[in-house]
């Protein structure tokens, strides 16, 4: 059985600097569930390994698997939906109480700033409270019969046990994303988090069990084995899988989950356009671009990868934007003065270079950045290109990282074709003063969500999710639980009987 260690063992190599910082020290656990190999987790802004996580294989997921598909069926059965918002309640508490030592781990293994990871963790916790509303109110419907003496009902009943995969950007907010609806609905969840940030997922499972929430409900299975963690899309006492992460892999997920018709949320890539028309306001245009692009080093699915200014006033844009850009100053997420930290590898820098690289080559003017500093750890300089161009790998790739490339265009119907020119579909930001192009636009970008005059979309209460090959379902919102729930149809007949 996989449950959370009770006592969790500190290893060589934990750094007393992290420790030292944690008012609570026991959320600091490196040991997953149950016997495996250890494998070493990096701290991006050195590049150095700080801990070591248990390294989960098939047969440790089959355990888990089963344990949570027992737990469930009790779970539901002995909770109404209000206790389970009681007991989701009890862990927002306890999130928020923890905040600050939350963050602390947050920061250190993923790099992003001590202000953002602060952030990240009230965001997170924002899911738990949601959901811990959304609870009560997963009610059916009672439908008028076309057959006489006849009443039909619909139930909202659990799917099942859900298998859950998360990435390194955002190591809390898209786990609570799933599991508080998962939870709330009555589901048990495996979540496999990701190995490149795994500490903040034990520390938030930790304070979910010392809420109540009944530990077999949880399971966490760290591993770098993609096998293993294929198993939650394969095995067939899972119901749903939920995706956060690449669409190569959400399509591989797919596949494997469509062997036995499971369920299957996916939040993938994205390459979203932000564009700027003539008539916005370019303070806030300056400012929204600042938030969607450089908000986690540029390492989120919603950031703007393409910059489409129109020709009037990409020049001043483009200079109010250096101007900003050239304020940011990268460093480690602890230090208070960082306003940017590392990327979480070196893959992750290597690409984000070859970006530049590959626009430059091809015509792009670079305005600031596109070097890499000589300082250990995964860092990339604040970069703004101006002059980008439809051939270049950063207009059809996702970049994910601090690069912002400004393209050039001359009317709203080329804007919108350009913004549309891409498989993906999460996100797009316009900005414009102009009501009539505002409902225009927002209903001609082909994303599951757009932005107007803001660069930030993402919350508790608004749906979040893609078109396209930016994936399916939807997250956080009134229409979150639905995606954790099945609906069934209780016809009664011969009433009068
Ligand atoms: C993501 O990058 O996948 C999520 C970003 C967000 O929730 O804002």
């Amino acid at each position: 059985m996989v449950v959370i260690v009770k006592q969790p063992k500190l290893l060589p190599g934990v750094p007393g600097d992290l420790l030292s910082r944690l008012t609570n020290k026991s959320l600091f656990i490196s040991d997953a569930f149950v016997d495996g190999e250890w494998v070493k987790g990096e701290k991006p802004s050195t590049g150095k390994a700080f801990s070591k996580v248990a390294n989960l294989n098939i047969s440790d997921f089959e355990k888990a698997i089963k344990s949570a598909k027992v737990a469930q069926n009790k779970y539901y059965r002995s909770t109404t939906g209000p206790q389970r918002g009681v007991l989701l309640r009890k862990w927002f508490d306890l999130i928020i109480e923890n905040k600050k030592d939350l963050a602390t781990i947050l920061c250190h293994e993923n790099g992003k700033t001590f202000a953002e990871s602060e952030g990240e963790i009230i965001y997170a916790a924002s899911f738990i409270s949601w959901f811990s509303e959304e609870a009560s109110r997963s009610y059916g419907d009672t439908i008028p019969s076309s057959t006489p003496n006849t009443t039909i009902l619909t139930l909202k009943q659990p799917v099942g046990v859900c298998g859950i995969i998360t990435p390194w950007n955002f190591p809390a907010a898209m786990i609570t994303r799933k599991i508080g609806p998962a939870l709330a609905a009555g589901c048990a969840v495996v979540i496999k988090p990701p190995s490149a940030t795994p500490h903040t997922c034990l520390a938030l499972t930790k304070l979910a069990i010392e809420a109540g929430l009944p530990g077999k409900c949880i399971q966490v299975c760290t591993t770098k084995n993609r096998e293993a963690a294929s198993e939650l899309a394969r095995h067939p006492d899972i119901a749903k899988i939920s995706f956060t992460g690449s669409t190569g892999v959400g399509k591989m997920l797919a596949a494997l989950a469509a062997k036995t018709l499971k369920r299957v949320s996916l939040e993938l890539g994205g390459n979203a356009p932000f564009i700027v028309f003539d008539d916005a306001d370019l303070d806030l245009a300056v400012e929204g671009a600042m938030v969607c692009k450089f908000r986690c080093s540029g390492q989120t699915c919603v950031c703007a990868n393409r910059l489409l200014v129109q020709k009037g006033v990409v020049k001043d844009f483009t200079a109010r934007l250096v101007k900003k850009v050239n304020e940011l100053k990268m460093g480690c997420g602890s230090d208070p003065t960082t306003t940017q930290g590392p990327l979480v590898n070196q893959k992750a820098v290597d690409k984000v270079q070859e970006h530049v690289r590959d626009a430059i080559a091809k015509g792009a003017i670079l305005e600031t950045g596109g070097f890499r500093p000589k300082s250990p750890g995964f860092f990339f300089a604040p970069t703004v290109l101006s002059g980008a161009i439809a051939n270049m790998k950063i207009a059809t790739e996702e970049t994910f990282g601090p690069v912002a490339a400004i393209f050039e265009f001359e009317t709203e119907g080329e804007a919108i074709e350009m913004a549309n020119n891409t498989e993906f579909g999460l996100a797009g930001y316009f900005f414009s003063k102009d009501i009539g192009r505002v409902l225009r636009v927002a209903k001609e970008l082909e994303s599951g969500m757009v932005g107007v005059n803001t660069g930030k979309i993402s919350a508790s209460e608004s749906p979040f999710g893609g078109v396209k090959e930016s994936g399916y379902g939807r997250e956080g919102s009134k229409y979150g639980l639905a995606e954790y729930e099945i609906l069934k149809t209780v016809t009664i007949g011969n009433t009068n009987v």
